[in-house]
């Protein structure tokens, strides 16, 4: 049955007078899943209209108001989990487990938002501890919301990644102007369904799909949006940064996260690390690991421990549980292949891998990969992982810091000074010593730097992103 997407503003559902929709493609199915509006402009100011308005008493709301109808989100979307987990299923090509867990990590993330929002508290200053200050002065320090939020999501997480930024806008009274990756649109509707189930005010969230070359710069500069928070490509995320002017930003981008592997490493730990962290989902995450730097004296080794990880992962269709699954759509896979080719064109060796049918790219691993390769430098979101032999931590250090990209880094080995040493030099918004690259727990602060970003993420920091501090000074009589 395919799935005829609406618009929701001002609290209702409806079809876009532009008449016109866009048709949304599984990645696996190959066949039409559904249609999405093509919002016009004019109903993009209408939408905003509607968003200034309902903000306004949303931010008069009592905090425990504001909550208890997150926490009935939280709970509309986990009693509709499996209609949602399909949905993102069919529309992003995500196993149904990984699909499910999305939604209750939502759910999860939801629910710690309200917590942390509850227990977050101002400050209050006196006067007297500046020089020729007085204790009549007195400071009281808040944060307030910033207004309406304009929440970019990406196809991969179409459900949580908009989630958590549109629960932290919500808990801190702002409202939000949510528009979803097309590829994704379908999921993020389920999303809003719940939502709406919710009983929220109406025009407090409003969801707005269509064309880019319509929208994108539209949204993007529209004087009824207070902030913007986006998750999704580099090249995207530098544009809209050009475009927003005195408008505070979030940007999640890219990454080309290494997996540094030391000679003193715990091998076998490493191998599975750096499977997992490089193909769950076929690597279609910003924090996917993009390349490994190992110590040339352990090189062999490892290669060989990946080589027989990769060829136990499962490859084909998501309704099967695969790990490998058909990427986004044919574009996607022909970079990816072009990037493999550059690299085999160039010497590198093709351990296992490098078959394709369609949109399917099984798990590939490179070695003896090369800094003149563009696979050693280019993010392929898709399973292809070059293999960079070292010889030292000084040449570890220079090649990963000389991506453009800085969202994390692995450190494998059992020596933690060194780790710790590494790390330091390592510029990454976070570095995970022993363990995959990934944005969770999500309370933790994600964050990236150069290429991969500004500003953070992970729940507080998005509650303090989306606010502003607000100082209102009493002069007593004393
Ligand atoms: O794709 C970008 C996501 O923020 C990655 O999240 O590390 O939980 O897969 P993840």
């Amino acid at each position: 049955m395919l799935l005829a997407g609406e618009l929701y503003i001002n609290g209702e559902w409806k079809k876009s007078k532009s008449g016109q929709t866009i048709e949304i493609t599984s990645p696996y199915l190959y066949e039409p899943i559904g249609n999405v509006q093509a919002i016009t402009q004019k109903e993009v100011d209408e939408a905003i209209d509607f968003a200034q308005a309902a903000q306004k008493e949303w931010a008069q709301t009592s905090l425990q108001q504001r909550a208890s109808h997150l926490y009935k989100w939280a709970d509309a979307l986990l009693a509709n989990q499996e209609k949602i987990a399909t949905v993102i299923m069919h529309e992003v090509g995500k196993s149904l487990k990984d699909a499910k867990s999305e939604v209750t990590r939502t759910a999860d993330f939801i629910r710690y938002t309200v917590e942390e929002a509850l227990h977050m508290h101002g400050e209050s200053m006196r006067g007297d501890s500046f020089p020729g200050g007085s204790k009549s002065k007195v400071a009281i320090v808040e944060r307030v919301p910033l207004g309406v939020v304009l929440a970019i999501s990406p196809f991969n997480y179409p459900v949580n990644l908009a989630a958590s930024k549109l629960a932290p806008a919500l808990i801190a009274g702002n409202a939000v102007i949510f528009k979803p990756a097309t590829q994704g649109a379908l999921s993020g509707t389920k999303m809003i369904e719940a939502l709406h189930q919710a009983g929220f005010p109406k025009g407090l969230v409003n969801l707005v799909t269509g064309k880019g070359s319509v929208i994108g710069d539209y949204l993007v500069e529209h004087k009824g949006i207070n902030m913007i928070s986006f998750t999704g490509g580099t090249d995207t995320g530098l544009h809209l940064a050009k475009k927003s002017a005195m408008v505070p930003l979030v940007l999640e981008l890219g990454g080309k996260d290494p997996g540094i592997v030391r000679q003193d490493a715990d091998l076998q730990e490493a191998a599975k690390q750096i499977i997992s962290g490089a193909f769950s989902y076929s690597g279609q995450r910003c924090t996917a690991i993009k390349r490994v730097l190992v110590h040339e004296s352990v090189a062999d080794e490892l290669v060989a421990l990946l080589k027989g990880e990769i060829e136990q992962l499962v490859v084909g269709s998501p309704e099967n549980g695969s790990t490998i699954v058909p990427l986004i759509d044919d574009k996607s896979a022909n970079f990816v292949q072009g990037l493999i080719d550059d690299a085999v064109n160039k010497g590198a060796v093709v351990v296992t891998g490098n078959q394709r049918k369609q949109n399917l790219i099984h798990p590939t691993l490179l070695d003896h990969v090369t800094e003149e390769m563009r696979l050693a430098w280019e993010e392929p979101f898709g399973p292809a992982l070059p293999i960079i032999r070292v010889s030292s931590d000084e040449q570890v250090i220079a090649i990963a810091n000389a991506s453009e990209f800085g969202l994390q880094a692995s450190i494998f080995t059992k020596d933690i000074d060194k780790a710790f040493a590494i790390a330091n030099q390592i510029e990454a918004g976070a570095v995970q010593i022993n363990g995959r690259t990934e944005r969770g727990p999500d309370h933790f602060p994600f964050i990236g730097t150069k290429g991969s970003g500004m500003g953070a993420q992970g729940i507080r920091k998005s509650i303090e992103s989306m606010t502003r501090e607000k100082v209102t000074v009493l002069n007593l009589a004393l």
